[in-house]
């Protein structure tokens, strides 16, 4: 637990593709949560996390398949013990149905999507009065038909399923359908009276208390004459992290920004203003444009694009920090990264997978990819972190709102949005312009923030078109915009008709070099959020 924290729910994970969202509701109400896998052992649930309310997720499992996820032995005894109210959503509700020998079963029926939920009776511990009418989000196949003895029912759905349970005095409780999310419509209000009402949980979650903890920690980790260095991306996570470290250990901190070539419009002059005008925090720029494009020339493998990119990467980090060596002359022993709570979670696999765990981090991407004989201590401020939270920990830092607000953007860069030689047909400039176009459009029409990563791409192919009255061949862009929670999956975005007619004339009256523009509508999955 972190010491900031009096409260800690711990949510334990069985695959749901919720559960994420359970975490982040609970530390929207300022309530510290953690996901730990299903598979989590005795010890790991009650002696290293010390929780004061527990979360049984759902999941894609029957509690009848064989090797479906349960709780560790000893797990229904401790609860009773220590009295932690544990709150079973969707499978967590069978599996509590099941674990205390009450049955569950699969008639066939299912219910999925948004229902009514009718005979709530007038006295229940865990609604608080005028929970009903509601319409909730359901999603299951088996149901519980018995209920273990004790428990209550305290809802039905319209077709008459339990949706709803609890036993009063040993405080566990079930749902049947998602509280967590929007389309159960008082779902928010009866997980909050679970956590404060039921579980008296604190509400101490709180970025003022993240930024003193972590600047307290990195300042006892670094020690008082360590030397540190960060990379920056230009992205939130890096910044906010930079200025998190520049906080708590001053000028032994050196921060890093290579330009690899590869960076969107005026990018490297934004960044590096930024950093020296409103953070005041120094900044070196190593340009490798030149060593890095001519690495690059005449590659179109995307793989061994990325693989020339990090290996760039790579060379200049070891200059720089041999920079830093000579300019303070200690070797800097740390190296701070802006590795996010989603990267960390091990999560259940999906079913049928064969792995453990389905680990969500991307070796291949950002400087993680920065081998061991590199030889750093890590310092990773916002590991506990979701992405929205970064972003509030940066504001009250203030770092300012364009950079706090900014869409991700791959360590690689234009390199994968260029399919094909980066350095052929002035793509990178080309890619450039459209990009810069297409991302004040969409801040001009109030969009950014709506959407989760927008981006333009440059094909490698020609089409014919007409321009100023001449038959013409040039190139084909294409325009992406995502919604997501954290990039693992995405939908595209629904622009109106008039935006992309709008930002399409712009691109082709201002750009020569482009006479088509199509607009990508897929999802991930199947495609991925980057084409390369
Ligand atoms: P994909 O394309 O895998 O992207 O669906 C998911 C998210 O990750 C970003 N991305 C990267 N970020 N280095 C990074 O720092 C990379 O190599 C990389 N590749 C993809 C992508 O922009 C999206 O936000």
């Amino acid at each position: 637990m972190t010491q900031a924290v009096t409260s800690q729910v711990v949510i334990l994970d069985y695959g749901s593709q919720y559960t994420q969202l359970i975490t982040r509701r609970v530390r929207e109400v300022e309530v510290y949560s953690i996901l730990l896998p299903g598979d989590a052992t005795f010890k790991r649930v009650f002696e290293e996390n010390n929780p004061t309310a527990i979360i049984l997720s759902g999941g894609p499992n029957s509690v009848h398949v064989k090797g479906a996820p349960s709780v560790p032995d000893g797990f229904w005894e401790e609860c009773e013990k220590r009295q932690i109210p544990v709150l079973g959503i969707c499978y967590g509700m069978q599996l509590i149905v099941h674990c205390l020998r009450g049955k569950v079963e699969g008639l066939g029926k299912g219910e999925f999507g948004r229902m009514p939920v009718v005979d709530i009776p007038t006295h229940t511990k865990l609604f608080d009065e005028d929970i009903e009418p509601q319409n909730v989000w359901m999603s299951h196949g088996d149901e519980a038909t018995v209920l273990p003895d004790g428990f209550k029912c305290i809802g039905k759905s319209e077709q008459g399923c339990v949706v709803a349970i609890e036993h009063e005095t040993k405080n566990l409780f079930g749902l049947q359908y998602h509280p967590e999310v929007t389309h159960s419509e008082k779902g928010m209000r009866t997980l909050k009276h679970f956590l404060f009402n039921i579980a008296k949980c604190e509400r101490s979650w709180s970025m003022a208390n993240v930024l003193e903890e972590q600047i307290q920690i990195v300042k006892e980790k670094v020690g008082e004459t360590n030397h540190v260095i960060c990379a920056l991306s230009g992205g939130v996570d890096s910044c906010v992290a930079a200025t998190l470290v520049h906080r708590a250990i001053g000028d032994r901190l050196h921060c890093c920004f290579v330009d690899n070539g590869l960076l969107r419009y005026k990018e490297a002059e934004r960044v590096m203003e930024m950093f020296k005008n409103e953070l005041h925090l120094p900044v070196d720029c190593v340009d490798i444009t030149e060593k890095m494009l001519s690495e690059l020339k005449g590659v179109s493998d995307p793989e061994k694009k990325r693989k020339i990119i990090g290996k760039e990467f790579i060379e200049c980090f070891k200059e720089y920090k041999k920079t830093v060596e000579k300019k303070t002359g200690v070797v800097p022993k740390f190296l701070v990264q802006g590795t996010l709570y989603p990267d960390v979670i091990e999560s259940c696999p999906p079913p049928g997978s064969d792995q453990k765990h389905s680990h969500t981090i991307k070796s291949h991407h950002n400087v993680g990819g920065l081998p061991k004989e590199l030889g750093f201590e890590l310092i990773e401020p916002l590991r506990v972190l979701f992405k929205d939270e970064v972003r509030r920990l940066g504001k009250i830092m203030d770092v300012p709102r364009n950079f706090v607000a900014r869409h991700p953007f791959p360590g690689p860069g234009l390199a994968v949005r260029i399919l094909g030689d980066v350095t052929e047909n002035n793509a990178l400039e080309t890619l450039r312009l459209v990009d810069e176009i297409y991302i004040n459009a969409i801040k001009e029409f109030g969009l950014y923030d709506e959407i989760w990563q927008a981006f333009a791409v440059h094909l490698p192919i020609k089409s014919v078109g007409v321009q100023g009255d001449q038959r013409s061949h040039s190139h084909v862009v294409g325009l992406r915009a995502i919604t997501s929670n954290d990039g693992m999956t995405a939908d595209w975005y629904p622009f109106e008709p008039k935006f992309l007619q709008e930002v399409s004339n712009r691109i082709t009256n201002q750009v020569r070099a482009v006479n088509r523009v199509v607009y990508d509508i897929t999802s991930k999955p199947p495609s991925t959020i980057e084409w390369e």
